[in-house]
């Protein structure tokens, strides 16, 4: 990217400096809580690393709205609002596996203008303006052009919630595997994502998963040139209900699968 908007100079430099304090704390956790559920985990990397981007942002753009995942809405009634997972990979950061990131973006009314997803253990930096591409660690990256489900590796996830929808899940799962060449759950949504868009994986999709999981690594995967939208192909859901990403061949046949009758429950 020859020039990069001021927003996404800012929102790099934060995520890189979020990503050491995260590192600072990798191996070495002093405080680990539960939340919504006895599997839903936070730590003080968690906190430090929303801690340090929240007041950064305030500092600098002390208008602009925030939204974060272990904070309050900052709701400013601006145009702008940021959207941030301090770490999103907390079970893998508490179990010392190194797929943890810190994902930052910013939505200006409706449309996410940049997204920044950093994974500081690998030093793998995404990110992505609109209309201008999705580059990792300065390089601009592609999905792949797979177009036989069975040639496909894909990628998902399951909430912390064991509701009536975590049964079918496990279904549609086995559905995917035994479609494709295999299916991986990493447990960083936001990494899953910018691995469809530098072609690791082939497609990814999880339901419940909130806008801070998401918005960074959608645009990122957008730009890069996959299909980013809900699970019949209908526009993003920016709150994470539904999201289906793929290579622009797969997409339709993951849809086809998503969209059968026995899974309406997800709708
Ligand atoms: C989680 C991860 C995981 C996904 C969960 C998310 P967190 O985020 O992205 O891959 O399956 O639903 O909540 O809690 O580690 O920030
Ligand atoms: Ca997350
Ligand atoms: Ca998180």
């Amino acid at each position: 990217m020859k020039n990069k908007s001021e927003f996404l100079s800012f929102a790099l430099d934060l995520a890189k400096k979020a990503g050491e304090i995260q590192l600072s704390f990798f191996g070495n956790i002093s405080s680990l809580k539960k939340k919504s559920t006895s599997i839903d985990l936070l730590t003080n990397a968690d906190i430090e690393s929303e801690k340090f981007i929240i007041s950064e942002i305030k500092k600098n753009y002390p208008t602009h709205s925030i939204l974060s995942e272990e904070s309050h809405e900052i709701n400013n009634n601006s145009e702008y609002t940021w959207i941030v997972d301090p770490l999103d990979g907390t079970t893998n950061f508490t179990h010392n596996l190194p797929i943890f990131a810190v994902s930052i973006a910013l939505k200006k009314n409706n449309h996410i203008l940049c997204g920044v997803v950093f994974n500081p253990a690998a030093d793998k930096c995404f990110y992505a303006e609109k209309d201008e591409g999705a580059f990792l660690n300065n390089k601009k990256i592609f999905p792949t052009s797979t177009s036989k489900l069975g040639d496909c590796l894909l990628a998902t996830g399951f909430p912390y919630l064991h509701d009536d929808r975590y049964n079918l899940s496990f279904d549609l799962f086995k559905e995917f595997y035994d479609r494709t060449r295999g299916l991986r759950r990493l447990g960083a949504a936001a990494l899953d994502l910018c691995f469809v868009a530098m072609g690791r994986f082939d497609g990814f999709y999880e339901f419940n998963l909130h806008p801070w999981d998401i918005a960074a690594g959608a645009l990122i995967a957008h730009e890069a040139g996959a299909l980013v939208t809900d699970w019949n192909g209908e526009k993003m859901p920016h709150d994470g209900s539904r999201i289906l990403c793929a290579n622009k061949s797969i997409h339709g046949k993951m849809i086809d699968v998503l969209n059968q009758k026995k899974y309406s429950i997800f709708y």
